[in-house]
């Protein structure tokens, strides 16, 4: 039984007149002790969205989700809200897209850092200190000492998202999301940081759910990844699988656009055309097919379902996929 399990989660945002809208479709997966799953897309395609889900901060009004999401044997969509807060503190933690809005103005870092250091780790004093500025320097904070005691608003945005980080770590928690983690942050604070999740997961065990729309964080990171389209899941495999063999017309758009330093010189790089408004609902046929270089007429009649057409385990959305040009010529 795996840590997390993730059973056909769906969020539906509607009411007071409002025409219902499905950010979340029918999503299913499981994170393992020690592993790292990705959620990836593009923006808006409903993966913060999955992630507040779990962790039970949707508005209760106006929200409907649906499915079953299953932390150590327990349904997160049913347990008390108490309940739920105390595992928040202690085995759950979420590292946000928007740091500002998780820190308490009023209070200096570095007792936000000790406090949760004296509760998860029964640190003190000096002790708890001290390894709160390791912290603060593993993820890349300078002066850490001088910085414990300034004020969220002292830092810039990075910092914080920085100390954010660093805060999630000390608890060592069962279960991380971590989501878009270190988008605002440069490429070398970057590395540094997924170094520090990836220690985190080794040491610790800590399952972490790494929600990212930069596949260089999947590269480095990941051992599954789950690509989003429209709130669905349209594709799904170990991190080598989807890289070597990208199926869905989406994931391979995705992977063809980012750079790779063995293209040939002046090779340009392919965006994915349109954007994810050019869409069709999942009720009438597959959502991408608007954008997809591969459509055929089957694609819109009818909800494709997830299969496995090329290995076992590597599950894809799609009547019309991808194959590789070996395959294509034998
Ligand atoms: N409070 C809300 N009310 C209505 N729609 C929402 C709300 N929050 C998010 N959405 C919609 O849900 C979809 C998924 O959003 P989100 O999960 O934030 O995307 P991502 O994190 O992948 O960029 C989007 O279409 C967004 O407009
Ligand atoms: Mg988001």
């Amino acid at each position: 039984m795996a840590l997390l399990n993730v059973d056909q989660l769906s969020v539906t945002f509607g009411g007071r007149g409002r025409k219902d809208s499905i950010a979340v479709d029918g999503v299913s997966f499981t994170v393992d002790q020690g592993q790292v799953v990705g959620l990836v897309g593009e923006s808006g395609c409903g993966k913060s969205v999955t992630s507040l889900a779990l962790m039970g901060l949707l508005p209760e009004k106006g929200v409907k989700v649906g499915g079953r999401v299953e932390f150590d044997g327990q349904d997160l969509l049913t347990i008390s809200r108490r309940k739920l807060r105390d595992m928040r503190g202690s085995q759950l933690a979420m590292i946000f897209q928007d740091p500002l809005s998780s820190l308490n103005p009023v209070i200096p870092i570095g007792i936000q850092v000790t406090e949760i250091l004296q509760r998860h780790r029964g640190l003190k004093g000096e002790a708890a200190r001290k390894e709160a500025a390791d912290l603060l320097d593993r993820v890349g904070i300078p002066d850490p000492r001088r910085r414990l005691k300034e004020y969220p608003h002292q830092l810039s945005g990075g910092m914080r998202q920085r100390a954010l980080i660093a805060m999630a770590v000390a608890c060592a928690p069962r279960l991380l999301i971590a989501d878009e983690p270190t988008t605002a942050l440069d490429v070398t604070i970057q590395a540094q940081i997924l170094e520090l999740l990836k220690e985190l997961v080794d040491q610790e065990g800590t399952a972490l759910l790494m929600i990212t729309h930069d596949l260089g964080v999947v590269a480095g990171i990941c051992d599954e990844v789950n690509v989003l389209y429209a709130g669905r899941a349209v594709e799904s495999a170990g991190r080598r699988e989807l890289f070597a063999a990208p199926t869905h017309p989406y994931a391979h758009g995705l992977l063809g656009s980012i750079p790779r330093l063995d293209a040939p010189r002046g090779e340009p790089l392919r965006p994915i055309r349109g954007s994810i408004n050019d869409k069709i609902a999942w009720a009438d046929g597959c959502a991408f097919a608007p954008r997809c270089d591969y459509y055929t007429m089957e694609c819109l009649t009818g909800t494709p379902e997830l299969t496995e057409p090329r290995t076992a385990g590597h599950q894809v959305r799609c009547v019309n996929p991808v194959l590789p040009k070996a395959e294509v010529s034998a």
